[in-house]
């Protein structure tokens, strides 16, 4: 079998002394799938990431990167992979080209093919225009993706980005994330971090990552069903208030505040909306909104951390403890 493109880990597990921030996860990414990774600080999504594209070495369990061993074969990986650090550095004093050409002569790309490759990314990052501009002169946007565009001179067949987009304004989000489906629809296989919801959405397949663990994995509709029972959401102007009652009430098992708005999860909703309405009125709450809404990836990945559900091979885990 071709394993160009492929993502594969069994048991993989890092160790830091007494930190245990990866456990035991493992992954099938197809060619060209975009999978996202997504769960809070210090769940072990850098660390994973820093694994899979061979810049540290795993303390157990085995990855494949394209067919490379991210262990043994580091240094075949490293052509076959880009990797866009949650930290990466530009040189600040280059121009956006001269940044790109450093990365060039780092892989090796030489020639015709350098210029031409060069222009095709500038174009492709929607930079050409910028191409002189020193790098520190860039918005936070426009950094990201002269950063992306260094990750891709080698035209690696695997990405990996480590929250790209993070502190990212939405509108240079949404950019950048047009420039990865065209990657996508190239064949890349992206592999990518994130904290943001709404991009988790995009993905083809996601893993929610919590305390070094990937406690659930499938595509982002199959997730929001994973939440049990039905969401009534309710904008309310005491919100605190409102949500020491509802809690209270009959056939309520979870709420969460978003903001100026409450998240109340309940076993039925056309049941327990007439009376959570009722209890609020007779209480003097004054509610501003209250309807019936879909759960989105956001409520199902706190529900899941919140009810901490194991998946079955949380068993195999233990072995690697
Ligand atoms: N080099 C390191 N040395 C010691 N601990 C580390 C190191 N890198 C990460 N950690 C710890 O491992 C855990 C996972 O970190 P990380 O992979 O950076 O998570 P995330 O990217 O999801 O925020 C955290 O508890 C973090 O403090
Ligand atoms: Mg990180």
């Amino acid at each position: 079998m071709n394993d160009t493109g492929r993502i594969q880990a069994e048991q993989l597990t890092k160790h830091f002394r007494r930190v245990r921030a990866v456990r035991g996860v493992h992954l099938d990414i197809a060619p060209g799938e975009i999978y996202g990774l997504i769960g809070p600080d210090g769940a072990g999504k850098t660390t994973t990431i820093r694994m899979l594209a061979g810049v540290m070495k795993p303390t157990a369990g085995t990855a494949r990167v394209s067919g490379f061993d991210v262990a043994r074969q580091a240094e075949e990986l490293r052509h076959q992979v880009g990797y866009m650090a949650q930290r990466f550095s530009l040189y600040g004093d280059l121009s956006v080209r001269e940044n790109i050409e450093f990365y060039a002569d780092i892989f090796g790309v030489r020639g015709a093919e350098r210029a031409e490759q060069i222009q095709r990314l500038l174009r492709f990052a929607r930079l050409e225009e910028f191409h002189e501009r020193a790098a520190d002169a860039l918005s936070g946007g426009m950094k990201k993706k002269l950063g992306l565009a260094c990750a891709l001179i080698h035209r690696p067949r695997v990405l990996f980005l480590d929250e790209p987009t993070n502190g990212v304004d939405p509108i240079s989000r949404r950019e950048f994330w047009d420039i990865l489906s065209d990657l996508h629809l190239a064949g890349v296989t992206i592999f990518i971090s994130t904290a943001y919801m709404d991009e988790a959405e995009r993905c083809s397949r996601v893993g929610l990552m919590y305390q070094g663990e990937i406690i659930r994995q499938g595509v982002p509709n199959e997730l929001q069903q994973l939440v049990r029972g039905d969401l009534i959401a309710i904008v309310a102007s005491d919100l605190v208030a409102t949500e020491r009652l509802v809690a209270t009430l009959e056939g309520v098992t979870e709420t969460q505040a978003y903001g100026d708005r409450l998240h109340v999860f309940v076993d039925d909703a056309s049941r327990r909306l007439p009376h959570i309405e009722h209890a609020l009125r007779a209480a003097n709450l004054r509610v501003t909104q209250i309807r019936p809404t879909a759960p989105r990836l956001q409520e199902a990945f706190i529900s899941l951390v919140t009810h901490q559900q194991r998946p079955p091979t949380a068993v195999h885990q233990d072995r690697v403890r």
